[in-house]
């Protein structure tokens, strides 16, 4: 049959709003009495919301979670009986909540459904609510049925995924964004603008997607450079968590591309951010994938890039888009992938396992081996 056909999943609430988050107490009751928060590795800095939730137990990930960090925070589950996990934190933290969720009743591995290096098994039936509060903006992790995690014994990061790891309610408090500092503004803005682009000229867009990732542009051009240079303006911060937002439920519904589909390989081979290794890549992917794209002429994807070029820079010029992010980069401080530390020796062992990647499928067009090279060669510096 002609027309789209496709499923759109997202968490059961979205809850959004600068002060949202004093309504945590009140939301967290509604799925379970005993909670477990994890949070990064300065709990203080939330030490308002966790008294609000009657100081309950609380489990810290220092760093993007490992299979071994994601096993100890399981443990803490157990041992707390928790019947909700809330998550309040980055990225890292969400994804770390979700995966404990999945495996805190069962008690199973996260190696078994593990894609790519592990067994990539269905998620257990019995998985734990869990409440996503992002406090960066952000991977919109919150809004994803994916938890990336790293196997450093594989040296790659893969995904555990199943639509039970939608959140029940994803509550995002721009305001919890205000003390990022410059750097993560920088890695994980270009983390959400790089999900909108991808998640937009990707061939498994729809309707939905393209309306999500169409603002979400809108929103991170609008908000990510001024968010940056002044991180106490609410508005930019609003702007950038609704940027955020968008993109997870953009990413978990259609799928991302080359940037994301090197992101998970080189995350298990060198020990830097991801927000910051995606904007190190998306400069050049997007040169690249535009002159595959113009020599073996692949769907709509170039029109796609025309109309971000418009809703970026005001003009549909796409060399225009490449200008301004390259740009952006600078503005930011991004840095090279050499600077990442990304030897040019391991060139060819970051192409052949982003190959396998299951981000790389999603590209708008199928780029060789030696377009991949060029890409990352192009990203050294
Ligand atoms: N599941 C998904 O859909 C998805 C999508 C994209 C990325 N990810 C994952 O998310 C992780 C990256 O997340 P991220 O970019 O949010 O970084 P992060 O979670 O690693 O946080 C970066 C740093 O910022 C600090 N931080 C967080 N909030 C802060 C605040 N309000 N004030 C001051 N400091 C703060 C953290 O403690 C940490 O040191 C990676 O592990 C990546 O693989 C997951």
């Amino acid at each position: 049959m002609d027309g789209p056909s496709f499923d759109f999943a997202a968490p059961g609430r979205i809850v959004f709003g600068a002060g949202r988050s004093a309504e945590l107490p009140r939301i967290v009751p509604e799925f379970g009495v005993r909670p477990l928060v994890i949070t990064g590795s300065n709990p203080a800095r939330h030490a308002e919301l966790l008294q609000a939730l009657d100081n309950p137990p609380v489990a810290t990930i220092a760093g993007e979670p490992t299979l071994s960090l994601v096993r100890e925070a399981v443990g803490a589950a157990r041992a707390a009986d928790a019947d909700v996990i809330v998550g309040v934190g980055g990225g890292a933290v969400l994804d770390t909540a979700k995966a404990v969720a999945a495996l805190a009743a069962s008690g199973g591995d996260p190696l078994d459904h593990l894609e790519v290096v592990g067994r990539g098994l269905p998620l257990p039936a019995d998985v734990l609510p869990w409440i996503g509060v992002p406090t960066t903006a952000g991977t919109g992790s919150e809004m994803t049925m994916n938890a990336v995690v790293a196997s450093p014994e594989h040296g790659v990061k893969a995904s555990i995924r199943g639509r039970s790891l939608l959140a029940e309610v994803a509550l995002v408090d721009p305001l919890l964004t205000l003390d990022c500092p410059p750097a993560v503004t920088a890695s994980s803005g270009l983390d959400a603008l790089t999900q909108c682009l991808e998640a937009f000229v990707t061939p498994h867009a729809n309707p939905i997607t393209d309306g999500f990732c169409r603002e979400g542009l809108r929103r991170a051009a609008a908000g990510l450079r001024r968010a940056y240079s002044d991180g106490s303006d609410l508005a930019a911060r609003t702007d950038m968590a609704l940027s955020a937002a968008l993109s997870g439920l953009a990413l978990a519904n259609a799928k991302l591309g080359a940037v994301h589909g090197f992101a998970g390989p080189l995350g298990g081979m060198i020990d830097a951010p991801h927000g910051a290794i995606c904007a190190a890549l998306l400069p050049a992917t997007t040169r690249i994938n535009v002159r595959a794209l113009s020599e073996r002429p692949a769907g709509a994807a170039l029109l796609r890039y025309s109309e971000a070029a418009e809703i970026i820079t005001g003009s549909l010029d796409v060399t225009g888009l490449i200008a301004w992010l390259e740009e952006t980069n600078d503005l930011l401080g991004i840095s090279g992938l050499a600077d990442l530390g990304l030897a040019e020796d391991r060139i060819d062992e970051a192409v052949a396992k982003a190959g396998a990647a299951s981000s790389m499928k999603g590209n708008p067009i199928k780029l060789t081996d030696s377009e991949l090279t060029e890409i990352l060669r192009a990203a050294l510096d």
